[in-house]
Parts: structure tokens; C-alpha cells; sequence
């Protein structure tokens, strides 16, 4: 199930969006981990959970992610065999996939080398559930919170996820609520899905008052209903816009566009970030 027989390494590296400077150290991986018994471990747990949307959470066997890294490379022809066994097209396969180069190339962007610090995202991705539609992910998942008349917790929910990728226009956004609402109800009718939750720094009250309507980021957060229920994500906003948790940089950092403005003011005024729960209905 996890040989690379099926697929040349350059085909699975192709179809990850591997980066040019990432890709030696991805075939050292291959050459030198496959058979390590952390990796086979990690791929026994991935397949444990896999195609049950997480109602078999992951166990996380180890902390250290280059195993996590390598078992990905060495599950990619599984996964690409399941979106093509589920008629998922090639374009949704491959801009899904493609996020794992995302976040080999935001790591090396980070620390400076060769890394995956955000290998638990990627679990999605190998557990095969999530989808990249257009501009936005969605993760198929049950609800964990509910809203009166709307969604109770343990339905199915599309949890959205902004990829850094460009512009988050309107129009984009249109786009990709329209593919999901014709997607999930093709794909997987037996989870039927009609609303769309989004838990993100990005619906902190502090940004709303903070950008217009009429500006991208303005337009997209105020698509959603507050579900009125928001965890502590201090360094999360500094993270996203800076690529960095390190709060001692915050002096030094770049003030030139209004959301770098506010996700410093909100920590010199000496308050957290916070992650806020919105819906909207499909
Ligand atoms: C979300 C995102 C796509 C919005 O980009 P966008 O469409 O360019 O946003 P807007 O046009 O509304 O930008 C509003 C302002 O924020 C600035 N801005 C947007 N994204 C920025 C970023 N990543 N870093 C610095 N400034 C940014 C714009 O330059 C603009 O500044 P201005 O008012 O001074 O002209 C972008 O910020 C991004 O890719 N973020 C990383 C991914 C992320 O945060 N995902 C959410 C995870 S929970």
C-alpha cells in the first residue's frame, strides 16, 4: 500500500509541488527513512484513520516531522489512487496535494532549512479529507459546537481553511462556495453538508473594526455568523501575516500595510489574538 512501485518519485514529488530547493532533501528522506520503523508507524496510524473524515482521530505516534514528511511521500500513490477511485478530478487531486510544497517551502521560509513544522495540517491531506476547491480548503468533518436552527454538534461540516495563495478576492470566494455546495453532495452524499464553519484568527472582532467591507479580507470575514465561541490564539495572527510566533520580533517587524498594523497593535496594547467561531449556510 505505501510502495513507491506505482509512481516514480519525481511524479509524487511533481504532484506534492515540491519546490526545486526542497526536493534533494525529500529524496534523501525517501532513500534513507522508508524503512524506518517511526515512519511505518506513522503510516500505520494515517491508515488507521483513513477515509473515516476523523472519526478515527490520528494517533500521533512521534513529534519529529520529517517522519511525518516521509510518511506522506511514501502514502501519496495511496492517495492519488483514492481520489481517482472517488472520481475526485485530477485538478481538486492535485491543488489538495500541492498544499504539502506549500508548507515544505513556508517551513524552509521560517527556520532556514529544510522542515515541515506544520506536519499535523498535512494529516488532513493523507487521511483524505480535505479538498481544495478554487481558492479555498474545505475538511469534511463533524461538528463540534452547535447553533440553534442551524447545525447541532456531530453533523457534517465544511471547516474552511485560507491557503496563502494569492488575493482573496469576492469573486474567488463566490467561486469556491459554489464548487463546495455542488462538490460534498456528489462526492459523499451519505455526509450531507450546508453549512460552512471557519475558526480562524482572521474573525478576531479586532480585525473587523479594523478593515472595510469593502477590502478582501473585510468582505470574507463578514460572510460569516459569529457562533460566539473563540479559544486563545495568541501568536496565531503573528504567525499568518509574519511567519513568525516569536513575540521579541514584534518590534522589528514591518508596519507597511494595514493588516500588518493591526496584528501589532493588538499585541503592543498587550491583548491576545483570539480564534473566533463563524458559520455560513452553503
Ligand atoms: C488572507 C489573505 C489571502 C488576504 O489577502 P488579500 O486578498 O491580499 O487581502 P486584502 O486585499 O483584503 O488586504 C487588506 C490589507 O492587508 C494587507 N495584507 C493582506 N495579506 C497580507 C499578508 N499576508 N501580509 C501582510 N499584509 C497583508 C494588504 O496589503 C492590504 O493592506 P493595505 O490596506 O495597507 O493596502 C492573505 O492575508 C494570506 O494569504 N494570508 C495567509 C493565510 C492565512 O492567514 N490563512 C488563515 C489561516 S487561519
Amino acid at each position: 500500500m505505501t510502495s513507491l512501485d506505482t509512481m516514480s518519485t519525481e511524479d509524487v514529488l511533481d504532484i506534492l509541488g515540491i519546490d526545486a530547493a526542497d526536493r534533494d532533501g525529500c529524496r534523501t528522506l525517501l532513500a534513507e527513512r522508508s524503512d524506518d520503523p517511526a515512519v511505518l508507524e506513522a503510516i500505520a496510524s494515517i491508515q488507521r484513520s483513513f477515509g473515516s473524515f476523523n472519526e478515527i482521530p490520528v494517533r500521533e505516534t512521534t513529534q519529529e516531522e520529517l517522519v511525518w514528511l516521509t510518511a506522506y511521500l511514501l502514502l501519496t500513490p495511496t492517495v492519488v489512487a483514492w481520489h481517482r477511485e472517488n472520481d475526485i478530478p485530477e485538478r481538486v487531486m492535485r491543488d489538495t496535494l500541492a498544499d504539502v510544497g506549500r508548507h515544505v517551502a513556508i517551513s524552509r521560509r521560517v527556520t532556514g532549512e529544510f522542515s515541515l513544522q506544520t506536519w499535523r495540517w498535512l494529516l488532513h491531506h493523507f487521511t483524505v479529507r480535505i479538498f481544495a476547491l478554487g481558492r479555498l480548503q474545505f475538511a469534511l468533518q463533524r461538528a463540534t459546537l452547535s447553533v440553534p436552527d442551524v447545525f447541532a454538534a456531530g453533523d457534517w461540516v465544511l471547516a474552511v481553511h485560507i491557503p496563502e495563495s494569492g488575493p482573496l478576492t469576492p469573486a474567488v470566494v463566490d467561486a469556491s462556495l459554489a464548487e463546495a455546495k455542488r462538490f460534498f453532495p456528489e462526492h459523499f452524499p451519505e455526509r450531507p453538508v450546508r453549512v460552512v464553519t471557519c475558526d480562524s484568527w482572521m474573525l478576531d472582532p479586532f480585525l473587523l473594526e479594523r478593515t472595510t467591507p469593502t477590502s478582501n479580507i473585510g468582505a470574507f470575514i463578514r460572510r460569516f455568523t459569529p457562533i460566539g465561541h473563540f479559544s486563545v490564539g495568541h501568536t496565531d495572527a503573528l504567525y499568518f501575516v509574519f511567519r513568525t510566533r516569536d513575540l521579541d520580533l514584534v518590534p522589528s517587524l514591518p508596519r507597511e500595510t494595514s493588516l500588518q498594523r493591526a496584528v501589532i497593535e493588538r499585541l503592543e496594547l498587550g491583548q491576545s489574538w483570539e480564534v473566533h467561531w463563524g458559520y455560513l449556510v452553503l
